[in-house]
């Protein structure tokens, strides 16, 4: 479990590193860096948060009182919900954080690897067809999880508080309890169908009812563990051993892959739009690519957008043409910028994109077949993630997204344990290279191998404008989250929404596949007048199963307002 630092360490922060390595050789002690966080004056008169359920919210308000920043909190956010909110929050998976220290971005990947052992057509039979299920549920599904590592270097790097404090909330909820909700529980009973007879969920989760105070003594004596010993227990201690032993004749992942284990710093997507700066994603997620895609796109395409209502058939055509091209992009081109050259800047590029504008036909959708790179998507993704924007009154700011893939991952718990481990393996190509439905040929920057990390499209954003925080933005919803984020974006700074109503407004998806389908969520169907004329345009339009939950803050002069979706059990906050 080693740091890879992609941008540059000062010589004094490696001096600091091994002096410090070689007088306690120790590793909770031994910080990766030098502190990059100084104490500046407020800028804010409050810290705010907007995150997934109440308890990470109360979490968030004891690290803030307690004299932490939006990077402490951020941690006792991702630690409280993977205890309080087990469908989605996490120590088994993995995800990204974006964020802003003291005037810079940083971006932090701390999404799964595949397993050493893990091969190309580990997910095909015999005759060279996918096997289903095989990627979804059981061992065979997990991903080694980074979640632990890059909790620990962001606090290290950027934290102020004790690493034992942001852990004390996490520690009490698993110990202590906390109550289900009627969303939690529903979520448990579906998911318990899916693993039934080929998991050992409902050995820790059977009795996961609404109402019930549910309590995870495996769980607290894993967070007590790594309070006390850093990531080093998760990774090369005890924690390590019991994931180890739990594969052990039924999965791939081995003890030497949780110590060889690596989170990384990498560049931030960023771009210029409408007078801010976007900070946003990088490959191995799709998500800030296509954001920025989508953004400079609809901007593009002022004058055909000029007095088009939101929402209305016009404009759901036009953002739908804009999304083919995206979603064309993502299949070719998206995949882990360690083992396939991405072209960010090209897909990013002005000119690039002024070129793939003009192929939008404003009256009707464009055939499907003729939008290039056009090799479609043709894997449903798993939508279920979850994502909390953290802002503290120093002008600092966090944004991540954070994943076991689908509601409860693989349904593995590891016994002794108490961890849910993903099921991010899905995400890959499982059957790179073989001719899809349009007779193409694709997918190869996203096919399996050793240490790879899967295509994502977690786009934890933040927007700055003249070095300021301006908004925090993310979402769950697999391939929506970055059509999600754009909407959000666009009906509270094209629009000129409140963010309150920009957030709970209706929002569709297209992604190239299915051909001229836009989807709707269960929170506001579209249907009626609106269906019909959708239709008229050549559309099939098409009900998903589930809802986004975009968490965000905006910043207005020096006051945030925060906004949870009503779509979810989120709570947003204000602490002073
Ligand atoms: N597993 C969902 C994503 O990474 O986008």
């Amino acid at each position: 479990m080693k740091l890879v630092q992609k941008t540059k360490i000062s010589a004094a922060a490696l001096a600091l590193l091994s002096l410090s390595a070689l007088s306690t050789g120790f590793l909770e002690v031994t910080p990766a860096f030098a502190k990059d966080t100084q104490q500046r004056p407020a800028v804010l008169n409050a810290s705010a948060v907007a995150v997934a359920d109440k308890y990470a919210a109360d979490a968030a308000e004891q690290i803030f009182k307690e004299g932490g920043n939006a990077v402490d909190a951020a941690v006792a956010i991702a630690f409280s919900l993977a205890v309080t909110y087990p469908e989605a929050g996490n120590i088994g998976g993995g995800g990204f954080m974006t964020l802003y220290v003291n005037g810079k971005p940083y971006f932090l990947d701390y999404r799964e690897r595949a397993p050493l052992a893990a091969t190309r057509t580990m997910y095909l039979d015999d005759k060279g067809n996918v096997i289903p299920g095989k990627s979804l549920f059981g061992y065979d599904a997990v991903g080694v999880p980074g979640t632990v590592e890059g909790m620990w270097e962001a606090q290290k790097r950027f934290g102020k508080l004790p690493w034992k404090k942001v852990l004390a909330p996490a520690i009490a909820y698993a110990r202590d309890g906390f109550v289900v909700d009627e969303q939690l529980a529903k979520r448990r009973d579906d998911a318990a169908k899916d693993f039934a007879g080929k998991t050992n969920f409902d050995e820790y989760f059977g009795n996961l009812k609404e109402g019930v105070t549910f309590k995870q003594p495996d769980l607290a004596n894993v967070l007590t563990r790594i309070a006390n010993q850093g990531a080093k227990d998760f990774y090369d201690g005890k924690t390590a051993d019991l994931i180890a032993a739990s594969m052990k004749g039924h999965g791939l992942i081995t003890k030497r892959d949780l110590q060889e284990y690596k989170a990384v710093w990498r560049q931030p997507v960023e771009a210029k739009w409408n007078g801010y700066e976007i900070i946003t994603a990088p490959p191995p997620s799709s998500g800030g690519v296509g954001l920025v895609q989508l953004l400079k796109m609809k901007a593009m395409l002022a004058p055909q957008f000029k007095d088009v209502p939101l929402n209305s058939p016009q404009y759901i055509h036009l953002i739908a043409e804009i999304e083919k091209r995206v979603f064309a992009d993502r299949a070719q081109y998206l995949g882990d910028p360690d083992f396939y050259k991405v072209p960010v800047a090209q897909l990013t590029d002005d000119a690039y994109l002024a070129k793939r504008v003009a192929e939008v036909d404003p009256d009707k959708p464009s055939d499907t077949k003729s939008v290039q790179p056009g090799l479609g998507t043709s894997m449903p993704e798993k939508a279920e993630t979850t994502h909390f924007s953290v802002v503290d009154k120093w002008g600092n700011a966090v944004s991540n997204t954070y994943t076991i893939n689908g509601y409860f991952g693989s349904g593995v718990v590891v016994p002794g344990a108490g961890i849910v481990l993903n099921d991010e393996m899905d995400d890959f190509a499982s059957k790179p290279g073989v001719p899809n439905m349009f007779g193409v040929v694709g997918s190869d920057a996203n096919a399996i191998a050793p240490k790879k990390r899967p295509l994502s499209s977690m786009t934890p954003t933040i927007l700055t404008k003249d070095g300021k925080v301006a908004l925090v933005i993310g979402t769950p919803g697999g391939s929506r989250i970055f059509t999600s984020v754009f909407q959000v974006i666009n009906n509270n700074y094209d629009f000129n929404m409140p963010l309150k109503e920009a957030v709970a407004a209706m929002r569709f998806h297209h992604q190239l596949l299915p051909p001229n389908t836009i989807f709707w969520e269960p929170y506001q169907p579209i249907d009626g007048e609106l269906a019909k004329q959708v239709e008229a345009k050549g559309y099939v339009l098409k009900g998903q199963d589930f809802n986004g939950d975009i968490q965000a803050i905006r910043i207005n002069g020096d006051t945030p307002d925060a906004v949870s979706d009503p779509r979810g059990r989120g709570v947003s906050r204000l602490i002073q």
